[in-house]
């Protein structure tokens, strides 16, 4: 789907997506990355559970977000690959178990994005 135009000996960068070890360009978003390798399925909706995956790659869809070191709710476009990032996808909501900052808002009654 997505050809790298212009590729150069690039240093690279290893990361884990769903467990599946891959070497990744350093310097990319995780976005860029991800679909250079074929992955376009990001996330699921939380109602519908349909797949998302990245739509504008600037910051303003939040159709690709993901769980990054272990934190919900990271846009992939928005983030840099670094080594040994552990990326998964976000199915639904966010676990306000795995990210503190969402189990903070929940104690408050307050709602997340
Ligand atoms: S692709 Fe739209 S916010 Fe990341």
């Amino acid at each position: 789907m997505f050809t790298k135009i212009g590729q150069t000996q690039e240093e690279s960068v290893r990361v884990w997506f769903e467990g599946c070890e891959m070497t990744v360009g350093k310097g990319l978003s995780v976005a860029a990355a991800l679909l250079g390798e074929g992955i376009t399925h990001f996330r699921n909706t939380p109602v519908t559970a349909a797949e998302r995956g990245p739509f504008c790659m600037m910051g303003v869809c939040f159709d690709c977000l993901l769980v990054i070191d272990g934190q919900a709710n990271l846009q992939a476009c928005m983030v840099e690959v670094s080594e040994g990032m552990c990326i998964e996808r976000q199915c639904g909501a966010a676990d306000p178990e795995l990210d503190p900052a969402l189990a903070a808002t929940a104690n408050r009654g307050e709602t997340t994005p």
